[in-house]
């Protein structure tokens, strides 16, 4: 898809249609939509007065002009409500676009105008988080499908805004265009099917990205993880006759040399660390068949970080960063872990595998042990860890816990700028009782009671002394229903929340925090 900006008179801007946001109750005799109102001859007017679009959230209306009426060179319209003006921010922006570009190509339109109407008080954003959205919007999880499938592809997006700076808009449209990329890079990972996302392959697809976009990469094979004493991580793979891969990436700006972290000014080290189980089968303690084949999204955590580090590496902030994915499937056969079986982490600690199916913790124990080898000093980890934090939140927050709360809250703050929510759970130390082991320093999981926050209580023992957070993505990472905005599927979120996070840091200690993205 082509993208372009417009600054310039609306009704120039050769498209086939337009998409125009309009906020609750907003009169047709007022401001931009007078303007627009004039240039339809009344159509806006009559719509409104029809009572057919108050403007709520998500209301559309489609109208064609026709030859020879108005003054429009696009001759279709879609209105789009969004809600209260006062609430119209950086997330319900992008969400007017997606929802305006899924409904266009719906209707076969090609090239669309979009009129997001964020730009008043920051052109940049709002034209970000507009391409951001059309991007993720477009993404559909069809990719293996050969027969009756659509065809139907926007060719080229404008983003207009009357009177904004150009340059601005250009800049915005860029940046969104890298993330909204990233974000659906993600999603694809996700959506393969386990035979074709094995850690192997995932390897590759890191490797790829490396060089394409500059970053350093580094894959740790079997031998390595042996020879660093990665026994926890190592036990998960031992069932698979797939290779296990422990993938690492870095980004260093360019002729630098200092560090970084969250609300840590220039020192140390910030790392992403992501669940890479490429399929779950549960090992030996097998999951049940239902919905078993969703366990091939058990490697999103992973694929966020991929996600991640390569828009980073486009969008180049002044601050080094890590990913690290630690890459596994997860089978049961001859070799496979047994439940009761020991094993002793990279950290020293041993742990009583009472459950092979609580597999995640087990493989990013031994991850942040080595995230911290290569100077972490500050790790957020992400992670499809538990079915419970779906019975707690559902699909629509993500959960997080950790030891950092200064990170907790900026992760949480940085989430909601871009429209993605977070929940924190508590994760008082009485919690840890639960994985005490008779045999061990600890077991694998904590009984039925509180499951998202034991498995975390399960991380913090490798994150004892670091700032910390984990994010059970589990609930979040898959949607299972169309939305206006959205197809089913991989949501890819945790992408956009994790680069907004780093945005903040980097402005922060630039010194003129988080007051930007909140405008659009
Ligand atoms: N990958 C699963 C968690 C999961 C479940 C993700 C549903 C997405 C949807 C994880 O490895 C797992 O199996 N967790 C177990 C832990 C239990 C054995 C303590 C769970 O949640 O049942
Ligand atoms: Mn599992
Ligand atoms: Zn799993």
């Amino acid at each position: 898809m082509d993208i372009q900006v417009s600054t310039g008179r609306v009704g120039e801007v050769d498209v086939q249609a337009l998409a125009v946001a309009v906020f609750k109750d907003e009169q047709a005799h007022e401001g931009f939509l007078q303007e627009l109102d004039a240039a339809t001859g009344g159509l806006i007017k009559s719509v409104i007065e029809s009572e057919e679009l108050k403007g709520k959230e998500g209301e559309t209306v489609y109208l064609h002009l026709g030859e020879g009426r108005g003054e429009l060179k696009a001759k279709r319209l879609l209105l789009v409500g969004v809600g209260e003006r006062e609430s119209y921010k950086a997330a319900q922006v992008s969400q007017m676009a997606g929802t305006a570009a899924r409904a266009l190509r719906a209707r076969n339109v090609k090239t669309v105008g979009l009129i997001a109407r964020g730009a008043e008080s920051d052109a940049e954003r709002s034209a970000e988080v507009s391409v951001e959205g059309v991007l993720m919007s477009l993404f559909e999880p069809d990719k293996y499908r050969t027969s009756e499938k659509e065809e139907r592809v926007l060719e080229r997006l404008v983003i207009v805004a009357q009177g904004a700076n150009e340059d601005a808009l250009r800049r915005g449209a860029e940046r969104g265009r890298i993330v909204g990329e990233s974000v659906n890079f993600t999603r694809d990972l996700a959506n393969e099917p386990g035979a074709y996302m094995t850690p192997t392959i995932m390897a590759e697809r890191a490797r790829a990205i490396a060089s394409e976009f500059g970053l350093e990469v580094d894959i740790l094979d079997r031998e390595r993880m042996e020879s660093e004493g990665m026994g926890s991580l190592l036990s998960v793979a031992r069932g698979s006759e797939e290779p296990p891969a422990l993938i690492i990436l870095k980004y260093t700006p360019e002729g630098f040399t200092g560090g970084g972290t969250v609300s840590g000014g220039g020192e140390g080290l910030l790392a992403f660390v992501g669940k890479g189980v490429t399929f779950d089968t549960g090992g030996i303690s097998i999951k049940p068949g239902e919905n078993m084949e969703l366990m091939k999204y058990d490697m999103t955590g992973g694929a966020t970080v991929l996600g991640v580090m390569r828009a980073a590496a486009q969008l180049k902030p002044p601050m080094p960063l890590l990913g690290v994915v630690p890459a596994v499937e997860n089978m049961p056969s001859g070799k496979a872990t047994k439940p009761g079986d020991v094993v002793r982490a990279m950290s020293g600690k041993t742990i009583e595998v009472i459950n092979t199916d609580a597999e995640g913790r087990l493989i990013l124990a031994d991850a942040i042990a080595y995230a911290r080898k290569l100077g972490a000093t500050q790790v957020v980890d992400l992670a499809t860890l538990t079915g419970a934090v779906s019975i707690a939140l559902g699909d629509v927050n993500t959960g997080i816990l950790g030891t950092d709360q200064e990170l907790i809250d900026e992760v949480i703050a940085a989430g909601r700028e871009v429209g993605e929510k977070l929940w924190q759970l508590p994760l008082d130390k009485e919690y840890t009782r639960q994985i005490k082991s008779d045999i061990a320093d600890i077991k694998n999981v904590g009984g039925r009671k509180a499951g998202t926050i034991t498995a975390a209580a399960f991380l913090k023992e490798f994150a004892d002394g670091i700032s910390w957070a984990h994010l059970d993505i589990a609930g979040t990472a898959w949607g299972d229903d169309v939305k206006p905005y959205r197809s089913k599927g991989p949501t890819g979120v945790a992408v956009r929340t994790l680069l907004n996070l780093i945005e903040r840091a980097v402005r922060a200690s630039s010194g003129n925090k988080g007051d930007k993205g909140d405008k659009s």
